[in-house]
C-alpha cells in the first residue's frame, strides 16, 4: 500500500477592519498562495477579531466580502484551501471561551498589541480587545495547524496560542497539536510611501496603496513618495529607506533581483525610477482588481464559497472541539 505523507497544516487570518492593501498582498497573501499545494491551508477573514474596535457594521459586512472577493482574485482557489469567514463557524467562540479559562490575566496584559492598541482606543478598552489573542489561539487550535504564517507583530501571540495549547495538553493529554510562527525571511515587508521609516498601514491613506486602487491613484501615490536628496538607486535600508523600500516593491512586482533592477536604473534619477515602480505595481495589480471587481459582480458565487467554506471548517473544527469539551468534563450533548 502507498504511504501518503500527511500534509502539514497551515491556517491563517486576516482582519476585515480595511481595505486589503499592497503590503497584506506581497507581505502575506502572495505567500499563502505559494503555500496552497504544499500543504493543507485553511484561510479565514477575522470579522470576530475586527469588532474588538468599533467597527461600521455597514462597512464591515462589505469589506469582508469584497476581502474574499480579493482573496480569490490573487490566487487563492477554494477547491485546494478551505476560504471562510470567522463568525461562520461558531466553534472559535466555543473553544475561545474555554480556552480563557486556561489562560492567565498576566500573560494578556503583557500582549504588545493589546498595550498598543488600549492607547489608541483609550475610550473604549472591551474585554473583547483584552482577550483578543484567546480567540485567535481558538482559530489556530481548533484546526490544528502546524504552522502559522503571520507577521513578526503576530509571533507573540502565537506564542501565547502554543503555551496554552501545552497548559492544556499538560492537564487532559495530547490535545493540541503545538502550532509554530512561520514568518517568511524573504517576504517582502512594504513600507509607508510617505513614511518609509513605518509599515505600510491604512490608517496612513497616502502612503498606502490599496489592492483595489484605480491606476492612477497609485502612480500619483509613487510619484509623491518619499525618497532622498541623493540621486543614486541602491539599496541601503538604513540611510536611504525610501529608495529601499522602492526597490524591494519594485523586485516583489516584477520579479527582479536587487542587483537587476539597481542595473536597470543606474544614472537614472528617481524622476524616472518612482513611476516605474508605479508602472509595475499597476501592471501588477490590473487583473487582480478587475478579477475581484468582476467576482463582486457574482454574488451568487462568492456566497456559495463561503458557505462550502464554512461547512469544512465546521466539520474539522467541530472534532476538536468535542474532544476539548469531553475532556474538560462537559455533558455529551
Ligand atoms: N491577529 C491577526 C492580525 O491582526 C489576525 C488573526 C486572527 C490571525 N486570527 C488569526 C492570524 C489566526 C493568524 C492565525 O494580523
Amino acid at each position: 500500500m502507498e504511504n501518503q505523507v500527511q500534509k502539514k497544516r497551515i491556517f491563517s487570518g486576516i482582519q476585515p477592519s480595511g481595505e486589503l492593501t499592497l503590503g497584506s498582498y506581497m507581505g502575506a497573501i502572495k505567500n499563502w498562495v505559494a503555500l496552497q499545494d504544499e500543504y493543507e491551508c485553511v484561510y479565514c477573514i477575522v470579522d470576530m477579531h475586527a469588532i474588538t474596535v468599533r467597527q461600521n457594521p455597514a462597512d464591515l459586512r462589505r469589506r469582508a466580502l469584497e476581502q474574499l472577493a480579493q482573496y480569490i482574485a490573487c490566487g487563492l482557489d477554494p477547491q485546494k484551501c478551505i476560504l471562510f469567514i470567522q463568525s461562520h463557524a461558531p466553534q472559535h467562540a466555543e473553544l475561545s471561551w474555554i480556552l480563557g479559562c486556561y489562560t492567565q490575566f498576566g500573560e494578556l496584559s503583557r500582549m504588545t498589541q493589546f498595550k498598543q492598541k488600549s492607547q489608541q482606543h483609550a475610550d473604549n478598552i472591551t474585554a473583547g480587545l483584552f482577550t483578543y489573542p484567546v480567540l485567535m489561539a481558538a482559530d489556530i487550535l481548533l484546526y490544528q495547524a502546524d504552522l502559522v504564517p503571520v507577521g513578526e507583530d503576530q509571533r507573540q501571540h502565537v506564542e501565547l496560542t502554543r503555551d496554552i495549547a501545552q497548559r492544556f495538553n499538560g492537564v487532559y493529554g495530547e490535545t493540541f497539536v503545538l502550532p509554530e510562527a512561520f514568518i517568511p525571511k524573504m517576504g517582502a515587508r512594504v513600507m509607508s510611501l510617505g513614511n518609509p521609516e513605518n509599515k505600510m498601514s491604512k490608517s496612513d491613506p497616502e502612503g498606502c496603496v490599496f489592492i483595489m486602487d484605480q491606476p492612477e491613484v497609485i502612480q500619483r501615490k509613487f510619484k509623491r513618495a518619499v525618497t532622498d536628496s541623493e540621486m543614486a538607486v541602491k539599496f541601503d535600508k538604513e540611510n536611504k529607506p525610501g529608495v529601499s523600500n522602492l526597490l524591494t516593491i519594485y523586485c516583489a512586482a516584477t520579479g527582479k533581483t536587487l542587483e537587476e533592477a539597481e542595473a536597470e536604473f543606474a544614472g537614472q534619477g528617481y524622476g524616472v525610477f518612482k513611476p516605474a515602480v508605479g508602472e509595475a505595481v499597476i501592471e501588477l495589480m490590473r487583473p487582480i482588481r478587475e478579477e475581484a471587481q468582476r467576482l463582486m459582480g457574482d454574488k451568487a458565487y462568492l456566497e456559495s464559497v463561503y458557505r462550502d467554506g464554512a461547512q469544512r471548517a465546521q466539520r474539522m473544527a467541530q472534532k476538536t472541539l468535542s474532544k476539548v469539551q469531553r475532556k474538560v468534563g462537559f455533558v455529551a450533548r
